[in-house]
């Protein structure tokens, strides 16, 4: 058995070669039958002739329907008028299930097509996307590894939230009200003090009644936390990290892209060092491009857009007011009002991708910060413990890994990033 891949080559022309997969397309022409097969390495047309099969057999082939399970085998000759430019000439075949209507087809509603996302997921472009993903997934690990972080684990049932309670998902864990974790974060601060240097790829949870393009309910988020770090230091750790993504991507995903139609030099041309835009000059900046900022605004997707189409490089916007963050961040001690954060925004109009910065601790800040922001300092007793027990500066960060890969895929909503979206309204599949 040859994968559709290794079939599609000089190598083995008018060789007999044997594929097994699923039915993409087929065309019943008098007495031929044109089936192209998909696997998951690609597809490939096969044609079906009474040159080689009996009549009984022909009737079978020109029944098949789309989706249908079947494996064949045939001799490979070159077709340029074929779809991928190879054609196998059908000699013997089992077929594992013949299906009626598979249900999807074009032109259906987006809300069929969500329902149906167990059988959509099959496409041709949605399974480019995903080998995308899977490559971003594996080339961000493979950057922290080779930058000597450790790979960790955090609970996904916590007691404590770390973005704010607006955004906490309940769950009733024996009787007992816990959270499901919007962030890693501070677990990770705990294994600084032994690893130093430490990444997690986990789900992260947020209960947002956001419904733009761009949240998910149940998101994938990439976390790392270093020891000793500033605030630039990690952003230099980021910057290489994304370079070094899209780097694999274009390295193994070439064809991918190009099933998606992704303008391929949008992602080419990312040049690092990204620019850092201290906030308040962004607000500033804000105004050349029409827009009615001012200091203090929060930027929600909206806003970020209409910044970032103008670019073609993402951006690190840096010092943000200590109103529009959480209570962990590290203000700066040279200006009072802003903390030592950075948040990263992606060009094209994406928006951010991640956010990050330098923690307190010193305890007596964070006991403050904790108090200013109505939170009880007991419910964070073992947060807090750490800046008892050999406190030290240090940094971290969080990457939205779906938005990340829609930011890639130039895809138009984080939904088409990820297998089974979770949105507010969307819980099935
Ligand atoms: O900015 P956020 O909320 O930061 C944190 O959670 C920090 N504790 C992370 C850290 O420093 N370890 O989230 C980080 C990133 C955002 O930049 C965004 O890309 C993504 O997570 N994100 C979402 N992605 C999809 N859907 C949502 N609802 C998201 N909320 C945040």
């Amino acid at each position: 058995m040859e994968k559709i891949k290794e079939a599609l080559s000089d190598d083995l022309l008018g060789k007999t070669v044997g594929i097994r997969g699923w039915v993409y397309r087929i065309r019943s022409s008098g007495k031929i039958t044109f089936i192209v097969m998909r696997d998951s390495t690609g597809i490939i047309q096969c044609i079906a002739s009474s040159e080689n099969l009996n009549d009984e057999q022909m009737k079978e082939i020109s029944s098949l329907t789309i989706e249908s399970s079947i494996e064949l085998s045939g001799k490979l000759r070159k077709e340029p008028r074929a779809v991928t430019g190879y054609e196998i000439s059908l000699q013997s075949y089992k077929i594992y299930e013949r299906n009626e209507n598979f249900p999807i087809a074009k032109d259906l509603g987006e809300e069929f097509l969500l329902d149906n996302r167990h059988l959509w997921l099959r496409s041709r472009e949605f399974t480019a996307v995903l080998k995308i993903r899977s490559t971003v997934f594996k080339a961000f690990a493979d950057y922290f590894y080779k930058e000597d972080y450790y790979q960790v684990q955090a609970p996904m049932f916590v007691s404590t939230a770390t973005e704010g309670g607006s955004s906490l998902f309940n769950v009733d864990y024996f009787g007992e009200k816990v959270n499901l974790t919007q962030s890693s974060q501070f677990y990770l601060e705990t294994l600084i003090y032994s690893l130093e240097k430490v990444f997690t790829i986990a789900p992260s949870f947020r209960a947002e009644k956001s419904r733009t393009r761009r949240h998910l309910t149940e998101y994938w988020h990439a976390e790392g936390e270093a020891a000793w770090y500033s605030n630039e230091d990690m952003m230099a750790d980021e910057e290489k990290m994304i370079k070094y993504i899209i780097d694999e991507v274009l390295k193994n995903n070439l064809e991918d892209l190009e099933i998606i139609k992704r303008d391929i030099n949008k992602i080419k041309n990312i040049k690092i060092p990204f620019e850092r835009i201290k906030y308040k000059d962004l607000i500033e900046k804000s105004k050349e491009f029409g827009m009615n900022l001012k200091y203090g605004d929060d930027l929600g997707a909206d806003e970020e857009y209409g910044i970032m189409v103008h670019f073609d490089n993402p951006i690190f916007v840096t010092d943000y007011p200590e109103s529009l963050k959480t209570f962990y961040h590290r203000p700066d001690p040279d200006n009072p009002g802003e903390i030592l954060c950075h948040d990263l925004l992606a060009p094209e109009g994406y928006g951010e991708v991640l956010g990050g910065g330098e923690r307190i601790y010193d305890l007596q800040q964070l006991l403050d910060r904790i108090k200013e922001n109505n939170l009880n300092p007991e419910d964070y007793y073992w947060y807090v413990d750490l800046r008892k027990y050999g406190s030290i500066p240090h940094s971290g960060f969080g990457l939205g890994l779906d938005r990340l890969v829609m930011w890639i895929c130039g895809l138009s909503n984080v939904r088409e990033t990820i297998p089974y979206p979770r949105t507010i309204r969307r819980v099935k599949p």
